[in-house]
């Protein structure tokens, strides 16, 4: 298959990558800029631009089987500070990539939407793809508006839609500025000797799955014949305090916490409800938080400075 990711640099993307490498896959990137903390890959067809070049997104898109949209300009944190720009940005971008895909006769279009910020505030546990769509943050907003459009595209113009609610990934090269991680962050400031901000009390519980175990669900249900929603997580509840547990034993070293007020824009409590991926014969998730959490810290440690 001729795959085209978009936003391929960043942390998701450059796991999806290289497992579409490793099967055989003609691999294209389209990004603002290259990968944070590795040089070229050798095997990957790079275009380097905004989303917003409407003819270097055309270009990149020819001869393209797959489309894979990973690039976001905000994070829930970031969100709500600029809507109009953040609408412009991901929202009005993410249309004019569709109009391409039509005209271009993409075969599968997949977005990576967010299981952490689409539902809002749970109304049952876990949660299954069909619970209520009622974010609370402008991230999530966008992410569920561009959910209705691409159903919209598939009705309307034939366009194969596929849309992946990721809970919260984390492994090697997730990045500490601007970036949606807490294990990746905490490891860091372990290393540098500073302390950890926890919001809220540190009992609020979310599910954690393994960059690894992602990617490999992820490549399942976008090469084979999947079209539709799916939840991407463990389907495990891990709390903050049990996530600073872990690391302690892993890495052996005492943490600094610091407990500050919860903020308004997370969703505290989340476990996503995988029966879909399991039912479907999907990849299961296989890391263990240890082993997952090990693997992230010698990471952090080899890697000079984590940015
Ligand atoms: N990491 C998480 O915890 C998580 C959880 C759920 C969903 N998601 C979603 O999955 C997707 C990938 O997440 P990630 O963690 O890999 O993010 P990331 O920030 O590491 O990667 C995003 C990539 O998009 C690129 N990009 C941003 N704006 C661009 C623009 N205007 N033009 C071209 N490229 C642009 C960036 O350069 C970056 O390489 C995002 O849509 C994110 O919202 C992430």
């Amino acid at each position: 298959m001729k795959v085209l990711l978009i936003g391929g640099n960043g942390f998701i993307g450059s796991h999806l990558a290289d497992k579409l490498l490793a099967e055989g896959h003609y691999v294209r990137i389209f990004d603002v800029s290259y990968e944070r903390y590795r040089i070229q890959l050798p095997n990957v067809d790079y275009r380097i631009s905004p989303i917003q070049s409407i003819p270097d997104l055309y270009e990149s898109m020819l001869g393209i089987d797959i489309v894979f949209h990973l690039a976001s300009a905000s994070v829930p944190s970031t969100s709500g500070i600029d809507v109009v720009n953040e609408v412009n940005q991901n929202l009005i971008s993410t249309l004019s990539i569709l109009d391409l895909a039509v005209k271009l006769k993409v075969k599968k279009f997949v977005y990576f939407s967010s299981g952490g910020a689409v539902y809002g505030i749970p109304e049952t546990s876990p949660i299954s793809e069909d619970h209520h769509i009622r974010p609370i943050s402008s991230y999530g907003i966008i992410k569920s508006t561009i959910e209705n459009y691409l159903s919209f595209y598939q009705r309307t113009y034939g366009l194969n839609t596929l849309i992946l609610r990721p809970s919260n990934p984390y492994g090697p090269r997730q990045g500490h500025f601007l970036a949606q991680g807490v294990i990746s962050t905490f490891l860091r400031n372990l290393k540098t000797g500073n302390s950890f901000t926890v919001y809220g009390d540190g009992t609020a519980t979310k599910d954690y799955i393994f960059i690894s175990d992602l990617v490999n669900i992820c490549y399942n249900i976008s090469i084979g014949d999947h079209t539709g929603v799916y939840n991407i997580g463990s389907g495990i509840g891990t709390s903050i305090k049990e996530i600073i547990s872990i690391i302690e034993a892993v890495t052996d070293k005492k943490a600094n916490v610091i407990f500050a007020e919860s903020k308004n824009y997370d969703v505290s409590n989340f476990i996503l409800d995988i029966t879909k991926i399991s039912k479907d014969q999907l990849a299961k998730p296989e890391y263990s938080l240890e082993k997952g959490i090990s693997k992230v810290w010698n990471w952090v440690l080899e890697t000079e400075s984590i940015h």
